[in-house]
C-alpha cells in the first residue's frame, strides 16, 4: 500500500478547519463577564495550533463507521485541555517560556495569576463539552460517562499531570524506561484518550479499541521524540517556540 502524502495533507487541512470553526463559535463573539478571562482563554486557544490531537478524535470516530460532526464537542474540548496544559507549561515556575505557537505567551500577556485561572478555565469549559457532546442525536449516554472516566484518568496524577511532574526535575539523567514511561504520561495519554474517545463515541467494538490503543502509545512516543529533538535543533520561525 502506498502512502499519498498529499491526500493526508489535504484531509488534515479539512479537519483541522472544521475544529477551528468549531472552537472559534465556543470561544469568539462578545466575551461573557468577566471579559478578560474570556479573552485570554481565546487568545490561549484561537493561535494557530496545529489541532492534532481534536484531529485524532474526529478520525477515530470515523474509523468506527461514525460521522466527524457528532463528535465535535469532545475533539474540541481535547484541544481546551491540551491548550490549558500549554498555558500552565509556560509559566515561569514551570518551563518558563515567551513564546507560545509564534506569539508571546498567556501569562506574558495577561500576567501569570490570570494565565493560571486561564488554564483552569478551559480544563473546567472541556469537561463541561464533553458532557454536553450527550445532548447529540445517535450518542449514547453511557459512552459519555465512559470517555469522561477515560479522559480524566488521562489527564490526572497518573496521566499527563503525573509526566508534568517527572518532567520537573529536568537535570536529572533518566534509563530509557524512565523517559519512555515519562513522556507516556507527559504527552501519550491525551493522544490515547482522544482517539479513544472518538472511537468509543462512535461505537467502535473493543478489539478495535485496543489496536487503535496500540497505535495511540507509539505515535505519542515518537512525537515527543520529535518535539524533544525539535527543542533542541528546530527553527524558532517555524515552531513558534524558543528553541
Ligand atoms: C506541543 O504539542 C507540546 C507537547 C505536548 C509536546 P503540539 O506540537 O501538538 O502543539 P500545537 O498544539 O501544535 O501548538
Ligand atoms: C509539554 O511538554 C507537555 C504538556 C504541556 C503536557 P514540553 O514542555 O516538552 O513541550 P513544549 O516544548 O513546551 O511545547
Ligand atoms: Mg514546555
Amino acid at each position: 500500500m502506498s502512502f499519498k502524502l498529499d491526500i493526508f495533507e489535504q484531509e488534515l487541512k479539512s479537519r483541522q478547519q472544521y475544529v477551528e470553526t468549531r472552537l472559534e463559535e465556543y470561544l469568539g463573539g462578545e466575551p461573557a463577564q468577566p471579559p478578560v478571562i474570556h479573552q485570554a482563554m481565546y487568545y490561549a486557544v484561537m493561535n494557530g495550533g496545529k489541532r492534532l490531537r481534536p484531529v485524532m478524535v474526529l478520525a477515530a470516530a470515523q474509523l468506527a463507521g461514525y460521522k466527524a460532526e457528532k463528535v465535535l464537542p469532545t475533539a474540541c474540548a481535547m484541544e481546551m485541555i491540551h491548550c490549558y496544559s500549554l498555558v500552565h507549561d509556560d509559566l515561569p515556575a514551570m518551563d518558563d517560556d515567551d513564546f507560545r505557537r509564534g506569539k508571546p505567551t498567556c501569562h506574558k500577556v495577561y500576567g501569570e495569576a490570570t494565565a493560571i485561572l486561564t488554564g483552569d478555565a478551559l480544563l473546567t469549559a472541556a469537561f463541561g463539552l464533553m458532557a454536553s457532546n450527550a445532548k447529540i442525536e445517535g450518542i449514547a449516554l453511557q459512552d459519555v460517562v465512559r470517555v469522561i472516566e477515560e479522559v480524566s484518568q488521562a489527564i490526572g496524577s497518573q496521566g499527563m499531570i503525573g509526566g508534568q511532574v517527572l518532567d520537573l526535575d529536568g537535570g536529572k539523567s533518566l534509563t530509557h524506561e524512565e523517559l519512555n514511561f515519562l513522556h507516556s504520561l507527559k504527552t501519550g495519554e491525551l493522544f490515547k484518550a482522544s482517539l479513544r474517545a472518538g472511537a468509543v463515541l462512535g461505537g467502535l467494538n473493543e478489539a478495535g479499541l485496543e489496536g487503535l490503543t496500540r497505535y495511540a502509545e507509539h505515535f505519542g512516543l515518537a512525537f515527543q521524540i520529535t518535539d524533544d529533538i525539535l527543542d533542541v535543533s528546530g527553527d524558532q520561525l517555524v515552531l513558534g517556540k524558543p528553541i
